[in-house]
């Protein structure tokens, strides 16, 4: 049932592709215009929206994360992520007008369940982003759009964290549509750079076997910083996530700016440091502002392990190791950027003897508060 692979994990980072693919699939109507038949909200209502909140735990909510930064720039919308238990203890600010997303790999996470629970009873609306069919949390939510991962075994979500992004990528673009922030070729564009996903995805886990090769000549490490910008910020914290809890290395993911406000005290000579370097193709100067990053913490000894866009020439001169990637709108980079680091862990974890399906401590779906 592992498909000839070692692991379940090693599986379902190999399904990604599918993955996706699949959650993406039947959206469209003829004219290519994005139909989302499992919502059943009303449409004036979801026009009405003045702001959404999305509650998860642990991978599920740096996925949202990730959906704050598309769902703003997309609809112009304020988006708050917030973590599920500490949304439902603090007396949030929901009403008539918030739209709650719950995103849940399992369905039955105790703690986003509370939070959808609330904000229902604040007369929000709650659309659930959902892998498992039949699970408690898409009963209980007022609509629910599937992600299509299919059964994910490994402790250590992948497959889901990459349906879930592409999920929140389609929720964003089905409200700028149906708001009226993006033209009906806009979306036809955006969806179609959507598409070209899967084929990417599966062009960095071909190149996987370098990530695999680094992460067993770092068996030693007890301690990996990662560090990201804008959409590669939450990939950042993901990294580290899958690191800690496959391989038990204390690992941190920070924003890049946050360096000089404290974490650069950290570096110190040899110190490995994964950097999420966004696209030299895309807006504003986050290109130039992470290579600053970068030479900052090679000033004072880091090793630097980079996940780069092919064709980036420039930040070659600053990477003591790079992980290539395709290129990517930059909003759509953490479906590529992610991989090798969940490789990365997977491999380490190995490398380790530990047990990558079935980390200790941990459960599959925490249906506990
Ligand atoms: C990490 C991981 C967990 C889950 C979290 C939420 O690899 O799997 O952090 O993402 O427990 O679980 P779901 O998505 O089932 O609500």
């Amino acid at each position: 049932e592992k498909g000839g692979f070692d692991s379940f994990m090693d599986k379902e980072i190999h399904d990604q592709p599918q993955a996706v693919a699949d959650t993406l699939l039947g959206r469209t109507d003829a004219a290519g215009a994005l139909v989302l038949d499992d919502l059943r909200i009303d449409e004036s209502i979801l026009r009405a929206v003045n702001k959404i909140i999305v509650v998860a735990c642990g991978t599920a909510a740096y996925s949202g994360h990730v959906a704050k930064y598309a769902i703003e720039h997309w609809c112009r919308i304020p988006v708050e992520v917030e973590l599920a238990h500490e949304f439902r203890y603090r007396d949030p600010i929901v009403d008539e007008r918030t739209l709650v997303v719950a995103v849940t790999q399992s369905g039955e996470t105790m703690d986003t369940l509370m939070a959808v629970r609330h904000a229902r009873e604040q007369g929000a609306k709650v659309i659930s982003i959902v892998n498992t069919h039949g699970s408690t949390i898409p009963r209980e939510s007022d609509a629910v759009l599937y992600t299509h991962a299919g059964p994910e075994i490994a402790v250590a979500s992948t497959k889901a964290f990459l349906a879930q992004i592409t999920a929140a990528y389609v929720l964003g673009l089905y409200l700028a549509q149906l708001r009226g922030n993006k033209f009906p070729d806009e979306i036809v564009t955006l969806l179609d750079e959507l598409r070209a996903m899967p084929r990417k995805i599966q062009t960095v886990i071909e190149r996987g076997e370098y990530v695999r090769a680094t992460a067993r000549s770092m068996e030693k490490s007890d301690k990996v910083l990662f560090l990201g910008r804008h959409v590669g910020f939450p990939v950042a914290l993901e990294g580290a996530l899958k690191l800690k809890e496959l391989a038990y290395i204390h690992a941190e993911g920070f924003a890049a700016g946050e360096l000089k406000h404290g974490p650069i005290a950290l570096i110190d000579e040899g110190q490995p440091v994964f950097v999420v370097v966004p696209s030299p193709r895309g807006r504003d100067s986050l290109h130039s502002k992470i290579i600053s990053n970068i030479q900052e913490i090679r000033a004072r000894g880091a090793r630097t392990l980079v996940i780069a866009e092919d064709g980036d020439d420039e930040v070659r001169k600053y990477a003591d190791e790079i992980f290539w990637i395709p290129q990517a709108p930059t909003l759509l980079q953490p479906l590529l950027a992610v991989v090798p680091l969940q490789i990365f862990a997977m491999a380490l974890a190995s490398a380790k003897g530990l047990d990558v399906d079935q980390p200790r401590n941990l459960a599959k779906s925490v249906t506990v508060e």
